[in-house]
């Protein structure tokens, strides 16, 4: 099984995925994790990634698709996998489809969640994440049951420095001019499966499931 989770920020791609990985044991691929990481550990590709995550923008389409293509290689990516985030431009789509087709893969559902924008900025706003394993909260939506500690590991949480009004605001604006192409892309292959994004999260797991078993 092997997904793209398409949609804005904020829009509960991250937390969708985390429970398909649960529910299905495949990996989650998400080039803002993998991007973060590099970032937390101070390595080069962090230091070039940086600039442009504090600002909302997009990084470069070199330096996601050459993360991308390393990662499809590793072994858990053999069962399938969940691309969260990637891609996130026409070219990074067609680089993509470039490195499935060498490998003898394709995408078997893009998954288009989508959600207002009003909603997404107080999703964002209220996000909170678990500095040790990455669980993701909400202030009010997903609230911890001890503020600012995470219910399953007892780690600190913390907010995005991305999650700022300022920033969330070039962010939609960037998914809008960039990122919202790729549903007319992968409309015409046939892939795109749009997901009411509004709701509990379990209602909307439920959607993404009935989509996948059908
Ligand atoms: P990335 O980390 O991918 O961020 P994003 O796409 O902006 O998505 P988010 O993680 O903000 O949102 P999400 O949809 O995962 O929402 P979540 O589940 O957390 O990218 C960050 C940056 O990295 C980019 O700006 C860019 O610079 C760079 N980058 C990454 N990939 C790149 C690429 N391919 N090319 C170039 N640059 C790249 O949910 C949000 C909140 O809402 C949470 O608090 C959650 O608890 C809550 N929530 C979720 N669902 C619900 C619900 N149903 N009801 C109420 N609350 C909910």
């Amino acid at each position: 099984m092997r997904l793209i989770l398409l949609g804005p920020p904020g829009a509960g791609k991250g937390t969708q995925a985390k429970k398909l990985v649960e529910k299905y044991g495949i990996p989650q691929i998400s080039t803002g994790d993998i991007l973060r990481e590099a970032v937390k550990n101070g390595t080069p590709l962090g230091k070039e990634a940086k600039a442009y995550m504090d600002k909302g923008e997009l990084v470069t389409d070199a330096i996601v698709v050459g993360i991308i293509r390393d990662r499809l290689q590793e072994k858990d990516c053999e069962k399938g996998y969940i691309l969260d985030g990637f891609p996130r431009t026409v070219p990074q789509a067609d680089e993509l489809k470039k490195a499935l087709s060498e490998m003898g893969q394709s995408i078997d559902s893009v998954l288009s969640i989508v959600v207002a924008n009003d909603e997404l900025i107080k999703r964002l706003t209220g996000r909170r994440t678990c500095k040790e394993c990455g669980a993701g909260y909400h202030i009010m939506f997903k609230a911890p049951k001890t503020e600012g500690v995470c219910d399953k590991c007892q780690g600190p949480l913390f907010q995005r420095d991305d999650d700022k009004e300022e920033t969330i605001k070039n962010r939609l604006a960037v998914y809008n001019d960039q990122t919202e192409p790729l549903i007319e892309y992968y409309k015409k292959d046939g892939a795109l499966v749009d997901i009411e994004g509004t709701g509990g999260i379990d209602e909307i797991f439920g959607r993404i499931c009935a989509v996948i078993e059908k």
